[in-house]
């Protein structure tokens, strides 16, 4: 039997995941990304992550047909380079050839919210949707565009970048990492929610939030499910913008179903009627019928899968 690596590379931790050829995930193993030792460390830690999870396992090295990685950020992959990572801060780095040169064997890379995508659109809430786009709202704004069951590549493997849709008007837009200014990703990962927060919090706003030390984006949703006025604020902030990247991509491409993952998208109805709300509002009414804005069912599982599953798709 052959088997097949995924990998997840996250800012705080490094998920690996062994996945046999029908892409059943049989075994997953933990660590932590170490992200402040730059990326030579970090790429020798996802090989160290891979040799042990094989090790702890029924499996030979032998087995591992191929090896799958999911990064984030803008990346080249036909030459399998970083070329530019906002949230890790990574320019040019040769991910593909320096892993298989510390592996030994075959890898793939993809951005870390295509393969999420390729795994919700395999196993989890795409399943058997041809066309779907998936957002993963965390640390960034991922998203990944699902066409006829495939990642949509685009010219250079960079497509599916929703998080740096330029959407926020220019008189409220701030600074994305990615240099540019009034991202998605400003306003709808945790990072732009905890931000939203903190500044109402400092603007002497009467808020609940203030009794929040170290704000998490949980805080504000569990805030505005109580009430709370300034925090239902942002989180229909973050909401409206979504919804209006997803009313545009709707006319550009006519997805069947939108798919939210990430730790944020956990806060239910609260994060998810303000979307649907807002993109009924601005796509005409024969395109939005029939178009679903549901949660992704992988969880944490999906890159992973996904990962796994660029050596078998
Ligand atoms: C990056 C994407 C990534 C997303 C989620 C964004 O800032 O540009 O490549 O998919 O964060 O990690
Ligand atoms: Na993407
Ligand atoms: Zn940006």
């Amino acid at each position: 039997n052959q088997i097949y690596i995924g990998v997840d590379l996250g800012g705080t931790n490094i998920k690996v995941g062994i996945c046999d050829e029908q892409g059943n995930l049989l075994h997953t193993y933990e660590g932590p990304t170490g992200a402040e030792e730059g990326p030579d460390a970090v790429l020798g830690r996802i090989a160290q992550y891979v040799r042990k999870i094989v090790e702890d396992s029924p499996y030979e090295w032998e087995q591992v047909a191929g090896i799958g990685a999911g990064l984030a950020g803008f990346l080249d992959i036909q030459e399998g380079v970083v070329k530019f990572s906002p949230n890790l801060q990574w320019r040019n780095v040769e991910a593909k050839r320096t892993l298989e040169a510390l592996l030994g064997k075959p890898v793939k890379i993809d951005n870390d919210a295509n393969v999420a995508a390729l795994g919700e659109a395999w196993a989890g809430a795409g399943a058997g949707v041809p066309n779907i786009v998936c957002y993963t709202l965390g640390t960034g704004v991922g998203g990944g565009i699902i066409i006829n069951g495939k990642i949509y590549q685009g010219s250079n493997g960079m497509a599916g970048e929703l998080g740096h849709m330029a959407i926020v008007p220019d008189i409220e837009a701030i600074n994305c990492g990615c240099g540019q200014v009034g991202c998605l990703e400003t306003v709808s990962s945790a990072t732009g929610i905890i931000r939203m927060a903190k500044e109402a919090v400092e603007r002497g706003e009467h808020t609940s939030l203030a009794l929040h030390e170290n704000m998490e984006a949980k805080h504000v949703f569990d805030a505005a499910k109580s009430g709370d006025e300034v925090a239902l604020r942002i989180v229909n902030r973050a909401a409206y913008y979504l919804g209006r990247s997803m009313a545009s991509i709707s006319i550009v491409l006519n997805p069947k179903r939108f798919v939210i993952g990430g730790g944020v998208s956990k806060a239910g109805e609260i994060l998810f009627a303000p979307i649907r709300e807002t993109f009924k509002k601005y796509t005409p009414e024969v395109a939005a019928e029939g178009v679903e804005i549901v949660a992704a069912t992988l969880g944490n599982d999906a890159g992973v899968v996904g990962a796994a599953g660029l050596n078998l798709r």
